[in-house]
């Protein structure tokens, strides 16, 4: 008879090498956000207190809580459960995963609904060094406890608390200066992408709304289709249906040209409208994965970025019954679309691309139209010869048809210095 031998991973190694399965900050906290969501909370509260190297991170919810055996399991990597269709949850690693990434002390406490007294247990990577067993430490006694309970204001729910902090504060000074702007800098960039995947649960989505708040600022959504100017055009939704092991699956699409520049309300509006990672590279398809963004811009290999199409944004939903077939990754930031679906969607996206394409170059011709207009105006003005005069018009205009006006005024700057006589014919 074969022998079997036990090769039960080391809790040391293994540990260290999850560390650094690809989690940016914003994306791990984004990880602990779903799970109070999937926990029903309606509120979020994220802090980030600088003390040197006493700093630390902490979410509180105010969701449905966890008893002594549900956190016991929450901390397991690989969590024994199973999932309702919709829930966020898939992995059962992230809690542990996306803490691991940027702190080695992840604490959570938490009170059940129903529940008179609150559970904690703690994850210190210090202490699973030194035994290389696959041990959390029960904190439901100590003191710390007490504090972190004080801090949820409701009758029942979670805190997570992140401590030693070693990816993001500087190893060699972390009580220093630099160390402050880094912790401190963390929310701006947090705020922006946690308002981007979340837009819809902050918005309120099927009977669920989230207040989301970073360092006591709540957020407010950022909708990518921007459907709160006059301008944006809504393309309609198609819809799709994919075969993945035996099954079907459908899957929405929804189209949107956004307005050009000038279109747009105000200059607030456009700015903002741009997104975290700015105009080009927010155009594209914004995936959803059971309302929750898992992916933000970018074409998904259908074709690729280009100037000319930053106007085209579109909403992609699956359910999580086709988890597989998208190959969501434990990070919940890629996604890639099943082979199948990618060709079905090359029609519509070329289609909503060239109607993007026609709306820029239209915006662009108007800009020059403009900028022509104001060099005929300005004509009589210029230089001291009549030929000089007519060259001068001759250049400027050409500028503006090639969209290069901006440039010609650096070079006629430049020239105001150097060539003064010729930089009097351009009369810039
Ligand atoms: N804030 C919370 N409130 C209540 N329960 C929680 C909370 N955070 C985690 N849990 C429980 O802990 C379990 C493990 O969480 P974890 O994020 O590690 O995995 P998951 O959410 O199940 O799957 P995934 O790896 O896809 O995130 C969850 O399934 C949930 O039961
Ligand atoms: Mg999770």
């Amino acid at each position: 008879m074969t022998t079997k031998v036990s090769v039960a991973p080391s809790a040391r190694r293994l540990t260290r090498s999850l560390r650094d399965i690809g989690y940016s900050f914003e994306s791990a906290i984004a990880d602990l956000v779903d799970n109070s969501i999937a926990a029903g909370a309606t509120k979020v509260q994220i802090s980030i207190v600088f003390d040197g190297k006493a700093s630390t991170i902490s979410l509180i919810d105010n969701g449905n809580g966890m008893v002594g055996s549900e956190i016991d399991e929450a901390m397991r990597f690989g969590s024994r459960r199973t999932y309702k269709n919709g829930e966020l949850g898939r992995y059962g690693l992230g809690l542990k995963t996306a803490t691991l990434s940027q702190a080695k002390r992840l604490e959570v406490v938490s009170l059940a609904k129903g529940a008179e007294t609150p559970v904690a247990r703690t994850l210190d990577l210090d202490f699973i060094n030194d035994t290389d067993r696959w041990e959390v430490l029960d904190t439901s006694e100590e003191a710390e406890t007490a504090e972190a309970l004080e801090l949820l204001q409701a009758e029942h729910g979670t805190v997570i608390i992140w401590k030693k902090l070693d990816r993001l504060l500087p190893i060699k000074s972390p009580e220093g200066g630099w160390a402050r702007r880094r912790i401190e800098g963390l929310s701006e960039k947090l705020n922006a992408h946690l308002s981007m995947v979340f837009h819809r649960f902050i918005e309120g989505i099927d009977g669920q709304k989230v207040t989301i708040e970073v360092n006591d600022e709540e957020l407010e959504p950022w909708d990518p289709f921007i459907r709160y100017e006059a301008e944006t055009h809504d393309l309609g939704v198609d819809e799709f249906e994919i075969e993945h092991d035996g099954q079907t699956g459908k899957i929405r699409l929804h189209r949107f040209l956004l307005p050009t520049r000038e279109d747009f309300s105000s200059k607030e509006s456009f700015e903002s409208a741009a997104g975290p990672d700015r105009w080009n590279k927010q155009q594209g398809i914004y995936i959803y994965r059971a309302n929750r963004l898992v992916q933000w811009g970018g074409w998904a290999g259908i074709r690729t970025i280009d100037e000319h199409t930053k106007l085209a944004r579109c909403a992609l939903e699956f359910g999580t019954d086709l988890d597989e077939a998208f190959n969501i990754n434990v990070a919940k930031m890629r996604v890639s679309l099943p082979a199948q679906l990618k060709k079905m969607l090359t029609r519509p996206v070329d289609e909503l691309c060239i109607e993007a394409n026609a709306a820029y170059r239209r915006s662009v011709r108007r800009a020059m139209e403009t900028s022509e207009e104001e060099v005929i105006k300005d004509a009589p003005a210029m230089g001291s010869s009549e030929s000089g005069a007519t060259i001068g018009l001759a250049i400027k205009t050409a500028a503006a048809r090639t969209g290069n006006y901006d440039a010609l005024k650096a070079i006629t700057k430049l020239l105001r210095d150097e060539m003064p006589e010729v930089a009097d014919h351009l009369g810039l």
